[in-house]
């Protein structure tokens, strides 16, 4: 190419650089900006939210979570608090680790819960081969591991910020539209009524968690890098489940169980996304029905 553009290129590193500076200024500025994002806008909730509940659908969501996050989670944590040498950082991690593993209650360990949730949805469970349906939670398993092998184990914490954030808005959505349903029992149902409660405190804790990042570009620069990665590898997971459930609805291939379809309430999606009120931290911590912090699995 001939030297103008890249002249003009050249002058507008600088106004680059400073915007990105002025970004990377303020460990808070990462956590409002994913805070302002949605997760109920995204095409997979939209289409639920609008037609009778197909929990088969529910099923491939949750499938393919259980595939891409809950079989790693606990490895993605406690990686973090090995690598991150701010022990503040591992003691709010090392919580959300212990809540995960059940707080020495094995039957409330979350991956188990979320087990049983995903056999109490497989009457659902839509046709097709596990390669096929499961594709999109391999790929989740491929590309969320990334941040926390990266050089800097910061890209790690700005990914699991991020993650308690999209967690807590996918959660959200997927109750409410759950409460129209009830054929499902309270004991299936246990994983989500957890995450559900609680996720209100997991964003506030990726709050205390980013002001917990150094100052310095480095170090902020990776924890950017490691949200905004980590974000859109969970958008682009829900576009492929999204995309393997309107493959199923195509004429000639509708393969999907419509057992358990619900007719819509409409009053039931009042309020989504909007926050719920759970119980204090030390209120959770001390007690109630099994206290998390966790963000998925
Ligand atoms: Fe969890």
């Amino acid at each position: 190419m001939p030297g103008k553009p890249e002249k003009s290129e050249k002058s507008e590193k600088p106004e680059k650089q400073q915007a990105q500076k002025k970004a990377l200024g303020n460990a808070t500025s990462l956590v409002r900006k994913f805070l302002r994002k949605s997760v109920a806008s995204h095409p997979y909730f939209v289409r639920l939210a609008a037609e009778p509940l197909d929990l088969g659908a529910v099923w491939l969501l949750m499938a393919n979570l259980r595939e891409g996050i809950s079989r790693h989670f606990i490895q993605w944590l406690a990686t973090t608090i090995e690598r991150v040498h701010d022990r503040r950082i591992g003691s709010l991690l090392a919580v959300q680790l212990n809540d995960e593993l059940g707080r020495g209650d094995f039957s409330q360990i979350h991956s188990l819960l979320l087990d049983r949730f995903v056999t109490g949805l497989s009457r659902w469970r839509v046709e097709g081969s596990n390669d096929e349906l499961l594709r999109a939670g391999q790929r989740l398993a491929q590309e969320a591991a990334r941040p926390f092998a990266a050089a800097d184990p910061y890209e790690g914490v700005g990914a699991l910020v991020a993650g308690e954030i999209f967690a807590e808005k996918m959660d959200t959505a997927l109750a409410h539209e759950m409460e129209r349903q009830d054929l499902l029992s309270d004991d299936v149902l246990t994983w989500l009524h957890l995450h559900a409660q609680l996720e209100v405190d997991h964003a506030e804790d990726s709050g205390e968690l980013a002001l917990l990042i150094p100052k310095d570009e480095v170090s902020l620069a990776a924890a950017w890098r490691g949200a905004e990665n980590f974000w859109k590898t969970l958008w682009q997971f829900l576009d492929e489940v999204h995309a393997v459930q309107m493959s199923l609805q195509r004429p000639g291939e509708r393969r999907r169980s419509t057992v358990g379809r619900v007719a819509a309430d409409p009053t039931a999606r009042a309020g989504r996304e909007t926050r719920r009120r759970a119980p204090g931290r030390d209120q959770k911590r001390s007690g109630g029905i099994s206290p998390s912090r966790a963000a998925r699995s």
